[in-house]
């Protein structure tokens, strides 16, 4: 299953990766977590090392890898180079886990064909086309990482929403984004709900059948959030909904 999140800053895009993550390492499946959102902390949400994820370098600063896999031009620029080593290379493992930071994507204007870009792009197509293991990628608003070329591969794009009126406007123009580069299933997640009518706001903003589903507002979350603690290392941890969204993800 190949699953991007997205969202608006601070929505709970990384709290609702992260656990989809350990979802699917609980049940002992292979995944990539991604972090692709330029204001990273899907590595520490995860309980990962601190200090391996500082020592982590992001896809878009392997200078010489890129270099070395003839990204830089001239006449025998390899247009689809293997970079099955680089999944093996520049990733965190922790058992089934494989953690990767893609780094802030470089702009070039509108045409930009920036050999960092097309290494970001063929390490996309490969986890989200060719291999098997399941891929959570922790994604900005803007989802500049996705082209229409790498949205191809992703099943399902979750956008975390709370419930205001902002987090409505986000997730609505996110919601258009998605649809541009024709994703296949684009769902909400109502994230930080408190009340009946938190999610009644939601069910009336949004159409009912465009929910993955609503993760309650937890007290243990922020507590842990303030102390700088991973969110889930064990199935007690996860927040009530996630399990059910997990289901339904690995069901369509
Ligand atoms: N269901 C929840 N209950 C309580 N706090 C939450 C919940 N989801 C996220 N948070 C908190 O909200 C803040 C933003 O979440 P985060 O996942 O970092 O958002 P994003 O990645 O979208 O910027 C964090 O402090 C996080 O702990
Ligand atoms: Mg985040």
């Amino acid at each position: 299953m190949k699953i991007a999140v997205s969202g608006k800053g601070g929505s709970g895009k990384s709290t609702v990766a992260a656990q989809l993550v350990r979802c699917f390492t609980l049940h002992q499946k292979p995944v990539f977590a991604v972090d692709a959102d330029p204001d990273a902390n899907l590595g520490l949400v995860l309980g990962l090392d601190p200090e391996e994820l500082d020592k982590l370098r992001p896809l878009v600063e392997l200078q010489d890898v890129i270099e070395a896999k003839n990204y830089g031009g001239g006449a025998l620029v390899d247009l689809n180079p293997n970079v099955n080593d680089v999944l093996e290379n520049y990733t965190l493992q922790e058992e089934c886990l494989r953690f990767l930071k893609m780094g802030a994507i470089k702009q070039g204007g509108s045409a930009c064909y920036c050999k960092e870009n097309s290494f970001l792009n063929s390490v996309l197509t490969t986890m989200l086309l060719d291999r098997e293991e399941a891929v959570v990628m922790d994604m900005s608003a803007g989802i500049e990482h996705l082209t229409r070329g790498t949205s191809r591969g992703i099943k399902m794009m979750l956008v975390v929403v709370e419930p205001t009126r902002a987090g409505l406007n986000t997730a609505l123009a996110v919601d258009r984004l998605a649809g541009d580069l024709e994703i296949d299933q684009v769902l909400f997640v109502g994230n930080k709900i408190r009340t009946e009518a938190d999610r009644e706001y939601l069910e009336s903003s949004l159409p009912p059948d465009r929910f993955a589903g609503m993760v309650a507002f937890s007290e243990q979350v922020l507590e842990r959030a303030r102390r700088g603690e991973p969110l889930v290392s064990t199935e007690g941890d996860l927040l009530p909904g996630l399990e059910k969204i997990y289901k339904q993800v690995c069901g369509r």
